[in-house]
């Protein structure tokens, strides 16, 4: 929206949220105290924020004057009930289907942003076609594509724009809208199913290369043959292509597990047990990686981390965002724990409250220095920094790729560690010759 806003000065948009706190921070003057760590955001807000961007928590009002509604709120997996762990909860959905019917004055388009279940639009013009009264509507799949930490970017130079629905007139006026910016090629109209779908689909090809790579670091690993040059050999077809096949730790974030388990449930759902099973497989082998990291730091320390002192270095799902949804790091850090580590956790913009929730533990009290004499109980506590992280520890564990922690000082930091110290690269980013030139043995993702 604030893109919008920022390349449509003549187009008026209202943000609106049930939760006061969350638009005050959005209105907080303050641009570096916003609630999403965004890279260039805070430029965009300051442009247009007053002008024709507005935060405010009048949601009745704002619908009611509205030529256009966006619904963009979440649709988490269902955590019980039918269809629970793979079907989206579309609560939130129906509940702003509601507001807008009996809000919406005379014809209101209505466009789903949120990522939705196939044919969810029919649901949301049932909910709308209900309410009587002079009002109609139009409803629109307009999905969303933006990475976090390039959505930015993402938004301004789109590889493309996808509009499903019926009413063409619709159709022209949200296109009308990206036409300010984006080239008429790139803007694609389908019919509303196949918009719907289309996310998911994308969602679960970049999520399927991802594992697919991952399958492959390990077979590297066994066989010494270095999932980078793979990949680079691999992607330099043309039909291929050297996009999404960078191994890690796994895929995080709040969306591919997601998308992929509402696949799945929803190919069950029309009797396709094989095709569920197919994409099921993508989630699995992610999980499996998560578990395969924390194993083989416990295997390499001598098969134990008990008490042990480890520096972890990065939380956040991914560089450039202070988002720890499905963070690869949660379940990584979490099996640590469970074995009796003490974890020193240092990201740049993840606070310690956020890593207290996604561990469901608070900071132990005192840091711990390593020497095994930490007891039995796994803990953890957030450093300020690598070196700091690393003090008194046994082993790095690089997470999350942020800039800096590939531009370390090994030297600095194998001092300040307990011998022998490992390095474990997940993301395959940091300095290895380096890290090994000082004295640290280094294991890298998909080179072993
Ligand atoms: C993803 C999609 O890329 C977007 O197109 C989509 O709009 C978005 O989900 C969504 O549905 O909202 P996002 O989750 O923000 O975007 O970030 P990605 O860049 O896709 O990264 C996802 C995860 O895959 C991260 O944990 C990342 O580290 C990992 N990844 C990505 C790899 O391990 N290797 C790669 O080569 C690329």
């Amino acid at each position: 929206m604030a893109v919008i806003a920022d390349r449509c000065s003549e187009i008026q948009v209202t943000v609106v949220d049930l939760n006061a706190e969350r638009i005050a921070a959005w209105n907080d003057p303050d641009l570096s105290k916003l609630p999403v760590y965004e890279p260039g955001l805070d430029a965009v807000l300051g442009r247009c924020r007053g002008r024709n961007l507005h935060f405010s928590t009048a949601v009745d009002a704002a619908i009611a004057s509205a030529d256009m509604v966006f619904l963009s709120v979440n649709t988490p997996t269902k955590t019980k009930g039918l269809g629970a762990g793979q079907a989206s909860d579309l609560r939130w959905i129906e509940a702003s289907a509601r507001q807008v019917a009996a809000c919406a004055r005379g014809h209101t388009i209505v466009v789903e942003k949120s990522t939705l279940p196939v044919r969810t639009a029919a649901v949301i013009q049932q909910i709308l076609d209900s309410e009587k009264g002079g009002k109609s509507f139009s409803v629109l799949s307009n999905p969303e594509f933006l990475a976090e930490g390039t959505a930015i970017t993402d938004l301004e130079n789109p590889d493309r724009v996808l509009i499903g629905g019926e009413d063409p007139e619709a159709i022209e006026a949200l296109a009308g809208i990206y036409g300010h910016w984006v080239a008429p090629e790139q803007i694609l109209r389908t019919n509303l199913w196949s918009s719907e779908l289309s996310k998911l689909t994308a969602n679960a090809f970049l999520a399927q290369r991802i594992s697919s790579i991952n399958s492959i670091a390990a077979f590297c690993e066994a066989t010494g043959a270095d999932v980078r040059e793979v990949a680079k050999a691999i992607g330099m077809d043309s039909r291929i292509g050297p996009k999404f096949l960078q191994a890690g730790p796994g895929f995080g974030g709040s969306c591919f597990q997601k998308d992929i388990l509402n696949l799945v449930y929803l190919c069950r759902h029309y009797g396709l047990e094989e095709v569920a099973a197919y994409w099921e497989q993508v989630v699995a082998l992610n999980t499996w990686q998560q578990h395969r990291i924390a194993r083989l730091v416990v295997t390499k320390l001598f098969g134990t981390v008990t008490g042990k002192r480890l520096a972890v270095l990065g939380f956040a799902f991914k560089a450039n965002t202070n988002d720890t949804r499905e963070s690869p790091a949660i379940r990584i850090c979490r099996d640590l724990l469970e074995e009796g580590a003490q974890l020193a956790i240092v990201d740049p913009k993840v606070p310690a409250a956020q890593i207290a929730k996604d561990l469901g533990q608070a900071p132990s009290a005192q840091a711990s220095d390593g020497g095994g004499g930490g007891g039995a109980q796994g803990g953890w506590q957030l450093a300020r920094s690598a070196v700091e992280a690393a003090a008194g520890a046994d082993a790095v564990l690089l997470l999350t790729e942020w800039a800096e922690f590939g531009e370390l000082d090994w030297e600095g930091v194998a001092a300040v560690m307990r011998k022998p110290a490992w390095l474990f690269d997940a993301r395959a980013t940091a300095d290895g010759s380096a890290a090994r030139a000082a004295g640290l043995n280094v294991w890298v993702q998909g080179q072993g």
